[in-house]
């Protein structure tokens, strides 16, 4: 039999959530520790936990048809790839901001300042839009530090709590984008997945209506 295969993020601030969506919707997943992969019992689906990053590409390969994903990954990786719903939890800000201390006026005050982020793309987008050029220095994780280690004047990451930028001395000072968990699909997602997909978004839809 067919099943739909969809990608969850490994660890981290969406998988919890992204697995308890799919409990909702009635679907239960035998969960062994550390494996990479899963099944349900209930419902045609394998579960493939992955690096959020890699995410967009296992869409457009098809090595996946659909995927629990937050926006801004999509945004910054994979704007081909196409978002069914919109999942309500994992809200966030992608930011830009600066040490405490520094003075802050407009967005150009970016000019020709290092900016870290895992982001290039957002910031260069959103910089570009705004006439300003940067230097960008990309790093995959643990940005917040990199102005107190002088690596750079300013970072863009994501903003949930604020207390990363709280505790690391740093101010929010441009918005860039807002971002929650969305369910995306692969442009390869095959008919008979279609079909197995079309009845997962319906139980999405009476599950999120229902959180109302
Ligand atoms: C994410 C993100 C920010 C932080 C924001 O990092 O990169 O650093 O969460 O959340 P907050 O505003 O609630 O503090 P995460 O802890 O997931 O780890 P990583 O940066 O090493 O991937
Ligand atoms: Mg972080």
């Amino acid at each position: 039999m067919n099943k739909i295969k969809i990608a969850i993020q490994k660890s981290g601030r969406l998988n919890v959530d992204s697995l308890q969506i799919l409990k909702d919707c009635g679907i239960s997943i035998d969960n062994g520790k550390d494996q990479l992969k899963a099944s349900s019992r209930n419902f045609p689906l394998e579960v493939f936990y992955l690096r959020n990053g890699d995410i967009p590409q296992y869409l457009r390969d098809g090595v996946v048809d659909i995927a629990i994903i937050g926006e801004n990954v999509l945004i910054e990786k994979g704007n081909d790839i196409s978002i069914v719903e919109k999942l309500g939890f994992s809200k966030c800000k992608v930011s830009l901001a600066i040490p405490k201390s520094a003075n802050y006026n407009s967005v150009k005050d970016f000019q020709g300042k290092r900016i870290a982020t895992s982001y290039p793309n957002t910031v260069d987008n959103y910089l570009s839009s705004k006439g300003v050029k940067a230097d960008l220095h990309i790093i995959t994780g643990s940005v917040e530090i990199a102005p107190n280690i002088g690596l750079a004047d300013a970072i863009c990451d994501i903003v949930s709590s604020g207390s990363t930028l709280f505790k690391n001395n740093l101010k929010e000072v441009e918005v860039m984008l807002t971002s929650e968990a969305v369910l995306a699909v692969s442009p390869k997602i095959s008919p008979e997945s279609t079909l197995l997909l079309d009845k997962l978004h319906f139980r999405i839809k009476s599950v999120l209506l229902a959180r109302k």
